[in-house]
């Protein structure tokens, strides 16, 4: 069975965007927000998290080839599932508590306004694919642990074993140091071996006519509890999309942002008229206001990092984080770059 969107699902977008007379005319009628987003984007654009360079690189090539933007998205995400060497990502990704990769992934289609994800997904290297599937060929848009694996299965997807050597090695190094008291004779420390990562990548697209998607993929917080789920798959934390205003999505501590929607605040901060930036800053300083006292620093400042990335219709994108020194990925329509990211806070 094909993977892309069918044929009859792009003429209906199409009509449906024709009927609607929403490109070229004010989106926000009778809302009371400002309409700013009227004019779609004049070539394809993508943004992306720092190790999406590549990702964005093709997601561009391939909207400027026509493709749909999903599916080129998803092509770009697929660079960094399918690299054993990104241990925040798909194949290679750092495993939970017990050595076992879990992984999440969600995406949304702008012109047919669908959605799906995946949680804690097992032994298959792709689960923006998979989640893809699910926004297909179901009318669900979540799908979580064996289920979900037992849907990939269905259709041809291989089981694999996802723990690389190095993974392994990283894991079994954590295992080795997690504590004074624990069962496990220490091993010589570096910092490969207790730090945390919370690595994932987002890419978000718009093409010429202005249609948008969005999808996020990870393998998560590295040593997390058997089952845990982050942002990545939550729809409107880990991405969101709206076809009339924009896309964002995230990467950083997923707790974080899940109590804020961040990606659905993000869209919605540009459908009240702010930049992709600024929206995304905004998203930042409510993250702020949410943050338990614990993990908070002296200053008030929060002890984790987190980061959304943001384009909207006309094609305007923009990224914020909450520590200075973070880079986002950009294809421009014409070239992919690595941009700083701005920030609310600067790193001591
Ligand atoms: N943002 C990735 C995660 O927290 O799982």
């Amino acid at each position: 069975m094909s993977d892309s969107l069918s044929r009859r699902e792009f003429l209906g977008a199409a009509t449906g965007v024709a009927a609607g007379a929403t490109l070229g005319a004010p989106f926000t009628e009778g809302t009371g927000f400002p309409a700013v987003h009227i004019r779609p984007a004049a070539g394809p654009v993508a943004v992306a998290s720092a190790n999406g360079l590549r990702g964005v690189e093709l997601a561009g090539r391939l909207l400027i080839e026509g493709m749909d933007t999903l599916d080129a998205a998803i092509e770009g995400v697929k660079t960094q599932e399918l690299d054993a060497e990104d241990t925040s990502v798909g194949y290679g990704g750092l495993p939970n508590e017990e050595g076992v990769v879990q992984l999440d992934a969600s995406c949304m289609h702008g012109p047919t306004r669908r959605a799906g994800s995946v949680g804690a997904l097992e032994g298959i290297k792709t689960p923006s694919v998979v989640a893809k599937y699910v926004l297909l060929y179901t009318d669900h848009i979540m799908l979580v642990g064996e289920g979900a694996k037992r849907f990939a299965l269905s259709y041809g997807f291989k089981e694999e074993d996802l723990l690389t050597d190095k993974a392994r090695e990283i894991w079994l190094r954590w295992r080795a140091n997690r504590g004074p008291n624990d069962d496990w004779i220490n091993v010589p420390d570096d910092e490969m071996m207790v730090r945390r990562e919370t690595g994932t990548i987002n890419l978000n697209v718009v093409n010429a006519s202005g249609d948008i998607s969005s999808v996020t993929t990870t393998s998560g917080l590295s040593w997390k509890i058997p089952g845990r789920v982050g942002d990545s798959p939550i729809i409107g934390a880990g991405q969101y999309t709206d076809n009339d205003i924009g896309a964002a999505g995230s990467t950083g501590r997923g707790e974080a942002n899940i109590k804020v929607c961040g990606a659905f605040l993000t869209v919605d901060n540009m459908r009240r008229g702010m930049s992709p930036t600024d929206a995304a800053l905004e998203t930042l300083r409510r993250v702020v206001t949410t943050t338990e006292p614990r993990l908070l620093d002296e200053r008030g400042r929060p002890r984790f990092g987190l980061n959304f990335y943001a384009v909207n219709k006309n094609g305007e994108f923009g990224a914020g984080s909450l520590w200075s020194g973070r880079r986002y990925a950009t294809f421009d329509g014409e070239t992919a770059s690595l941009r700083d990211i701005p920030y609310l806070y600067e790193r001591d």
